[in-house]
């Protein structure tokens, strides 16, 4: 299926906007050299649903043979769901009825982040990690760099050495949206020095593989050539968790322009805003627009949403053709942290969403009615 002009046009006339549109040979491709990558490797990649947990994705990945890394009861019922083999319990702060939905589920790889949870895990059949925190400083934006000592994941090594008998190995994610190898041969370099120290069986080495929105991604075949040998001297089992660079790329939003404003700025606005895709808000994130439909001269705009704030922008000092309005702006490589970042911020129901498979479209998530949103609220009147 050719993604051009004419099928996003047709697709925003048949399923409306805003709307999320993943590309399932994409998401195929990017599962495939991830595999590549840990070849030889005792590795298997579990894919982290903070990223995208639409259903319909979750069954291609358990299909391509992936495992789920999962926070939160939804997350461990949509896994459970789609089939998914294996799961990895993340996160910090796990409350007991996430503890217990996951038992229940049949979960058995727990990733603990503090001393204190493992003594709350101690009577559970499961194979328990410890969340190192290295003191490395990686990632995209400071919101998404976990690894270093003032943020609030995991224990210092000589911490974890202190409980190494009750656990079955550590756990590494130094953050999101990481485009270079040296954070990760630094971080692994000294998690596996520890975790062979203490004869662990299992580690767990995280995420964070950046993808390219403007410049910089990081280069899979770079990390097998400069990471894998580092990885290859654990010689137990290891846990990949694994999301923004198996679903990001796959993904596209389509909003629609319902105005162009001229006010000393050019505000071209949309039908979507931090509430369909929040990462140019949070992150000051950039991501490739362009127009499909009837457009004007290059000129400087920003692109913003319709919600009442300052910070509610796609794009700021976009240089582009101005759009008018009725015009469509497909937004790229938003199938990870965007539809699961929506919410529903000023009174508006989120967007659908599509896939494309052999050729083909089909609705994976209905959007959103008022009705839906009003679901659970007693009787007032
Ligand atoms: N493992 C753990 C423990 C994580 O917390 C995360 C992501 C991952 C794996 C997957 O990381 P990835 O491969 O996707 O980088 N909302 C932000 C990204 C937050 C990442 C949160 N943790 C964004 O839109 O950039």
């Amino acid at each position: 299926m050719k993604l051009d002009e004419k099928f996003f046009a047709e697709i925003a006339e048949n399923y409306g906007t805003p709307l999320y549109i993943y590309d399932a040979d994409e998401i195929r491709t990017k599962v495939n050299s991830a595999k590549q990558v840990f070849t030889g490797l005792d590795a298997r990649i579990f894919f982290a649903l903070k990223a995208n947990s639409n259903p319909h994705i979750l069954k291609l990945f358990k299909d391509l043979g992936i495992n789920a890394d999962v926070v939160g009861p939804v997350e461990i019922e949509s896994a459970k769901r789609c089939g998914m083999a294996e799961m990895i319990l993340n996160g910090n702060g796990k409350t007991t009825s996430t503890r217990d939905y996951f038992l229940n589920s049949g979960g058995k790889l727990v990733s603990m982040d503090s001393l204190e949870e493992i003594g709350l895990w101690q009577k559970s059949r499961i194979t328990k990690f410890l969340r190192i925190n290295p003191d490395i400083y990686a990632g995209g934006h400071p919101n998404i760099s976990t690894g270093g000592r003032n943020h609030k994941f995991g224990v210092t090594p000589q911490e974890a050495e202190k409980v190494a008998d009750k656990l079955s190995g550590l756990h590494v994610h130094i953050g999101s949206q990481i485009t270079t190898t040296d954070p990760y041969e630094a971080a692994y370099s000294k998690v596996i020095q520890l975790s062979n120290r203490l004869g662990f069986s299992w580690l767990d080495i995280g995420g964070g593989w950046g993808i390219k929105y403007q410049e910089d991604e990081l280069d899979p075949i770079e990390f097998r050539r400069r990471v894998v040998p580092i990885l290859s001297n654990f010689k137990g089992k290891i846990v990949v968790e694994l999301g923004r660079f198996l679903v990001a790329t796959a993904g596209f939003l389509l909003l629609r322009v319902s105005e162009v404003k001229r006010a000393g700025k050019v505000f071209v606005v949309t039908d979507g805003g931090m509430n369909v895709l929040i990462r140019p808000a949070m992150y000051d994130a950039w991501h490739r627009i362009s127009t499909i439909g009837p457009k004007g001269k290059l000129g400087r705009c920003d692109v913003v949403g319709p919600l009442c704030e300052t910070g509610d922008v796609l794009a700021k000092d976009r240089e582009m053709e101005i759009p008018e309005p009725g015009a469509l702006l497909l937004i790229e490589n938003t199938g990870a942290y965007g539809f699961s970042m929506a919410s529903n911020y000023n009174g508006f129901p989120k967007p659908a969403e599509v896939m494309l498979e052999n050729g083909k479209t089909k609705l994976i998530r209905q959007r959103e009615t008022v009705e839906d949103l009003f679901r659970g609220i007693p009787p007032i009147l």
